[in-house]
């Protein structure tokens, strides 16, 4: 059984996402252990409570800086014998700490096709420079911002009267398909990382 932690900070619909697909047996043999937010009023972590899941706001500012607080969260996770790290809207950056106790452990979600507008505001950006297609992109986080091996990504066109919501809204039905298929790879052992690529064993 591998062992999932999903970190948010606010909606969390792509944790109720992967939760969906382990409870209707897309995904096998994993369980969400553990939620985590660095916000105390974060709707997925109420969803989370309200599910029976352990679901736990660990405040930032208890904690002297980036590396403190990721080391708090290395204790929790190392305590429960964590496996998976899904980042679902984590609006943190994780230390070098972190990425090192957890290399090739950690995956990520963002609403761009990566390497194309990595950080944040994406889709307005991805409107602005005036692209044609975008879409999302599930990867293993390393010490760069939104760098790390990809391991899928998803395709969406950007139309000629697209707003920020409704090319984010399209994204985001891709995210729901696709994040619960990595996680679904993963622990069927499926991914082998070599260099940069991600290769499907
Ligand atoms: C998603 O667009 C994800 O790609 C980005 O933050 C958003 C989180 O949404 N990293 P949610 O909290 O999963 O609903």
């Amino acid at each position: 059984l591998k062992k999932i932690a999903v970190l948010i900070s606010g909606r969390g619909s792509n944790f109720k996402a992967i939760k969906k697909s382990i409870d209707e047996g897309y995904i096998k043999d994993a369980c969400i252990s553990v939620v985590i937010s660095d916000k105390e009023n974060a709707a997925g972590l109420e969803f989370a409570r309200e599910s029976g899941l352990d679901a736990r706001y660990i405040n930032p500012k208890e904690f002297d800086g980036r590396e403190n607080y990721d080391r708090e969260l290395v204790r929790v996770l190392d305590e429960l014998e964590i496996d998976l790290v899904c980042l679902a809207g984590f609006m943190r950056i994780i230390s070098g700490y972190f990425v090192e106790n957890y290399r090739n452990r950690i995956i990520n979600i963002h609403p761009s096709l990566l390497p194309s507008f990595a950080g944040l505001d994406v889709q307005q950006r991805a409107i602005d420079h005036g692209v044609k297609f975008s879409g999302c992109t599930v990867h293993f986080v390393d010490e760069k911002m939104d760098n790390g091996p990809i391991i899928i990504q998803a395709v969406v066109p950007v139309l000629d009267d697209d707003t920020d919501e409704t090319l984010s809204a399209r994204i985001l039905v891709e995210e729901h398909k696709i994040y619960p298929e990595a996680v679904r790879l993963f622990t069927e052992d499926r991914l082998k990382v070599e260099g940069r690529r991600v290769l499907q064993v």
